[in-house]
């Protein structure tokens, strides 16, 4: 033991002591120290086996050939990272493909694979930052989730879109794939120039070459990998520019599939709901926005980050919801997967909010109608941050009793400090990762309330809370 603070009882160290345990960390460890440091943020507690805490992602460089009639595709991603420490192998969430060359700055590296991961071993360890080549290509798969839906990189008629919540991103790329890591990202996709391309934040550049396009996207603000999307296939693509509540103009890119393109309402409505959601929320938070319309045959809408995918069919409610999530689910975003209440209780207040605002009934309407709901309902079970099973990570009471969480918080603090706490969460967290707890610390700031009991009665207390 080269020094003597090892054990988990961080809480005992002054601030000084463990900045000099972590002075004193970064010089002294060895090659037979365990790679779990105490610095390690915690693993997810739902899926514990995502990810890798040992590092931060910065970037990921994505190029990738895609073939529609095959659905193969051929990559080499650049991940730029940080070690939080001195580090002889280091983790990559990848499902399926075959992998070549794996190199960490510029040196080829060792690897194996087990289950997905992939698991790559440098010729010298890393410490700082660091940068990792993986090339990689094959079909990919389309993951199934315990709820029985579909995500990962999924087959349309004519291509595919990527979908990665929760976990689907491993299907194409090899990532630190939990929601905790948010980096940059650059895509640099080549198809056949018969079709069109879309992915996160703004095209910088469509370039053709014979039979081939390489279209490149850039999405600048700090995004988690469940939030990436490529979409490839027959798109009609709409650009246009709406104006922020700030002045700045938003560049709106909306890509619709034009054999079921459905997206003139969704199209007209967007720069309405945006400013709709920027009186209530705050600025628009991110560098563009717009939609992505396609033919997957998934039984949902996915917030993607900037350009939300929409199954065909889908209404401006549906709308409403996921650009919600660009204030709540996207720039600030669940360090852990039990806190999805964040998003979906939030994006579900959305609709809430809109559909008062369009002659349905008001959210204390709604809440109390809901609680009407006998406490067997499943409303009532499990509460929205004590599941343990993957398959109610969706489930009604994440959505719904999420949403009645906020319209009690609502009935307590009254309107102008909901609104307050509403705003001021999406500002201080902007583009970063939070939990339940630092919530209730805001709105308990915010309202100079005392607020444990209301939260702890409708987020964690099994059955209907009493007394609303
Ligand atoms: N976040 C999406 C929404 O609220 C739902 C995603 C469902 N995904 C799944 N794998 N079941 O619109
Ligand atoms: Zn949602």
């Amino acid at each position: 033991m080269p020094f003597p603070i090892r054990s988990r009882g961080v809480a005992a160290l002054t601030a000084l002591g463990l900045l000099l345990a972590l002075a004193i960390g970064s010089v002294a460890q060895s090659a037979t120290q365990p790679s779990t440091a105490r610095t390690d943020p915690a693993p997810d507690t739902l899926f514990p086996n995502q990810g890798d805490p040992r590092y931060d992602v910065r970037s990921y460089r994505v190029r990738l050939h895609y073939a529609p009639e095959t659905n193969r595709l051929e990559a080499t991603a650049t991940i730029s990272a940080r070690a939080r420490h001195r580090l002889t192998t280091f983790d990559l969430d990848l499902e399926g493909m075959k992998v070549g060359d794996v190199r960490v700055d510029g040196r080829d590296a060792a690897w194996t694979r087990h289950g997905h991961k992939l698991v790559v071993r440098p010729t010298h360890a890393v410490d700082g930052t660091f940068t990792t080549t993986v090339e990689y290509a094959g079909v990919p798969r389309e993951h199934t989730d315990v709820d029985g839906s579909t995500e990962g990189w999924v087959r349309t008629p004519d291509g595919a879109v990527a979908l990665g919540e929760p976990v689907g991103a491993m299907t194409w790329l090899p990532s630190n794939n939990t929601p905790g890591d948010k980096a940059r990202y650059t895509f640099k996709v080549t198809a056949p120039s018969s079709v069109q391309v879309a992915a996160n934040g703004n095209l910088v550049a469509r370039i053709r070459h014979g039979n081939q396009t390489t279209w490149t996207w850039r999405a600048t603000d700090p995004m988690s990998t469940y939030l990436a999307t490529i979409a490839v296939g027959k798109f009609t693509i709409y650009k246009s520019r709406t104006k922020s509540i700030t002045g700045r103009r938003i560049p709106l890119w909306s890509f619709a599939d034009p054999t079921t393109d459905t997206s003139a309402t969704l199209r007209d409505v967007l720069p309405e709901v945006i400013r709709f959601e920027e009186k209530r929320f705050g600025a628009y938070p991110l560098a563009s926005a717009g939609m992505i319309i396609d033919n997957a045959r998934v039984g949902y809408a996915l917030e993607t980050q900037t350009r939300p995918f929409y199954p065909y069919g889908a209404g401006v409610t549906t709308l409403v919801h996921e650009m919600a999530h660009q204030w709540y689910g996207d720039s600030v975003t669940l360090r852990d997967w039990h806190d999805i209440w964040l998003a979906e209780g939030f994006a579900t207040y959305a609709e809430w909010l809109w559909g008062a605002a369009h002659g349905e009934a008001t959210p204390a309407v709604r809440f109390d109608r809901l609680y009407a709901t006998p406490a067997e309902n499943e409303l009532w079970h499990p509460a929205p941050t004590e599941f343990v099973d993957p398959a109610d990570l969706f489930g009604t009471p994440v959505y719904t009793r999420g949403a009645m969480t906020l319209q009690a918080l609502r009935e307590k603090v009254g309107g102008t400090d909901f609104f307050a706490i509403l705003k001021a969460w999406a500002k201080e967290h902007r583009h970063g990762n939070a939990r339940t707890a630092q919530f209730v610390a805001l709105a308990e700031r915010v309202s100079g309330e005392d607020l444990g009991t209301l939260f702890s009665d409708w987020l964690e207390l099994d059955g209907k809370p009493t007394g609303y």
